[in-house]
């Protein structure tokens, strides 16, 4: 290949064995992350991608237990500017930071000049107390906590989009340490994807969005968790959750402090006059080409599956309901589901075919059912069907929830039809949070 043609490249990194927290004496639960000196095809691999996050401004994409992550130094304003770049994301949506010690976030909350590092200052710890029961339950994991900035800062202003505070979490994912590790510095990154996609959680789905936008894709397999972290602000009273994610609202009343923990995020439209908290939030989010029915857990409650009426509707309709046909013929419809639809949600279908992807066995492994369905008088076939289950469970559903819709995507889906589950069971309110921002109608 040229060296001028854009590539990128992605290596196969198995996360077993290369680090472990290291607990000294005396000390706090979570230590400094440590990397086993073993030397292994991944750990080659991670110095590689280390020595380049310090010395170059393309951004490294990098698994987290949660989505992947477009990871630059967090310090250097040149890197981070990457990030915006390759993403196509606009600059006044802040990022998170990843760490792989509380030494390393003592360090970003006192200030640049200052030469303490947090606990030898007199004693005082400069981490809130309010954020001490969450840090010990929920880290390393899927949770990002807002901290005021210092000023001057050690973080490259680009990372905060001008604002006052800075969000931060410790990643669960061996890969992730080991690579804040190994560069020395704290790591901006938020989701992989083309901005407006929905985030990637697998190699492959970045490599869909940013092909020869970067240069080097770390492909740990697929996220366990398959949603983005949860955000939350403890610096008001009562603490607000910003943005739901892998870890519940539930989950957070359990901790000292948090028992009144507030919602602080809307799920449905944000157009209105009130200025979002959580500056990620007003933009167009997790949309697949496709246009997104999404059907309310309380929607008609007692039926299996959507009625073939919906469907037939639409497909007489198409034009009045301004549904693109990506490849002219029948209408190409995707249907997600969950909980209760039946397959082919109750439709009448001939020729349903389980589809298995053909290069991996991997657990992120989608079976799509291919058919066509027919009208239910006439029996013309109105359409073809593209039919995928991601599980019953809350957590297998917001694992597969990306994955499903990039899927459906791939394979040209016209219209996507998707069973919603209650927010109110473990992280269902992230699922119908991210699945309401896909939505373009919502039945309820
Ligand atoms: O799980 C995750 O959080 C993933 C992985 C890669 O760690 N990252 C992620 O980043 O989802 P991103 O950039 O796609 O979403 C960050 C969210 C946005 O909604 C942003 O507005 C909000 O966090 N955010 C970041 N810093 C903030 C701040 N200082 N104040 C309020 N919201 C903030
Ligand atoms: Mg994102």
């Amino acid at each position: 290949m040229s060296e001028n043609l854009p590539r990128t490249l992605v290596p196969r990194v198995p996360e077993r064995n290369l680090g472990r927290f290291r607990e000294n004496e005396g000390h706090e639960k979570l230590n400094s992350w440590e990397v086993f000196e073993t030397p292994s095809h991944s750990l080659e691999v991670l110095k590689e991608a280390a020595e380049y996050l310090k010395t170059k401004d393309v951004p490294v994409a990098f698994p987290t237990e949660t989505v992947y992550g477009l990871g630059a130094d967090a310090t250097r304003s040149a890197a981070v500017k990457g990030i915006y770049a390759a993403k196509g994301r606009p600059s006044d949506n802040p990022l998170i930071i990843h760490i792989s010690d509380l030494e390393m976030l003592r360090s970003l909350l006192t200030p640049e000049k200052s030469t303490s590092n947090g606990t030898a200052n007199g004693g005082h710890d400069p981490i809130p107390e309010i954020y001490k029961p969450l840090i010990d339950k929920f880290w390393p994991g899927p949770l990002t906590i807002l901290l005021p900035n210092p000023t001057p800062s050690r973080l490259a202003p680009e990372v905060t989009a001008g604002l006052k505070t800075f969000g931060v979490r410790m990643p669960n994912s061996p890969l992730a340490l080991s690579l804040i590790k190994l560069t020395g510095a704290p790591l901006a990154a938020p989701s992989a994807n083309a901005s407006t996609k929905p985030s990637p959680t697998t190699a492959g789905h970045v490599l869909e969005d940013l092909y020869g936008r970067i240069d080097l894709i770390l492909d740990g397999g697929p996220c366990l968790v398959g949603v983005e972290s949860t955000v939350v602000d403890g610096l008001c009273d009562p603490p607000v959750i910003l943005r739901p994610g892998g870890v519940s609202i539930d989950e957070l009343r359990c901790c000292a402090g948090w028992e009144k923990v507030e919602k602080g995020y809307k799920d449905h439209s944000e157009t209105g006059k009130s200025t979002p908290r959580a500056p990620g939030m007003k933009y167009k989010h997790y949309s697949p080409k496709a246009k997104v029915i999404l059907y309310e857990a309380a929607f008609e409650k007692g039926r299996d599956g959507i009625q073939i009426d919906d469907i037939e509707d639409l497909v007489r309709d198409r034009e009045a309901q301004q549904i693109p046909v990506s490849k002219g013929g029948p209408l190409r419809v995707g249907i997600i589901r969950t909980r209760h639809w039946k397959p082919a949600a109750g439709l009448r279908c001939s020729n349903l075919k389980r589809w298995v992807r053909e290069e991996s066995q991997e657990a992120d492994e989608l079976y799509v059912q291919e058919g066509e369905f027919h009208d239910t008088t006439s029996g013309a076939t109105v359409g073809k069907l593209l039919d995928v289950s991601i599980g019953e469970d809350t957590r297998s559903i917001a694992q597969g929830l990306f994955s499903a819709l990039r899927e459906l995507d791939k394979r040209d889906a016209d219209i996507i039809f998707v069973e919603g589950i209650v927010d109110d069971e473990d992280i269902g309110a992230a699922v119908m949070n991210r699945l309401r921002k896909a939505a373009s109608r919502i039945r309820s």
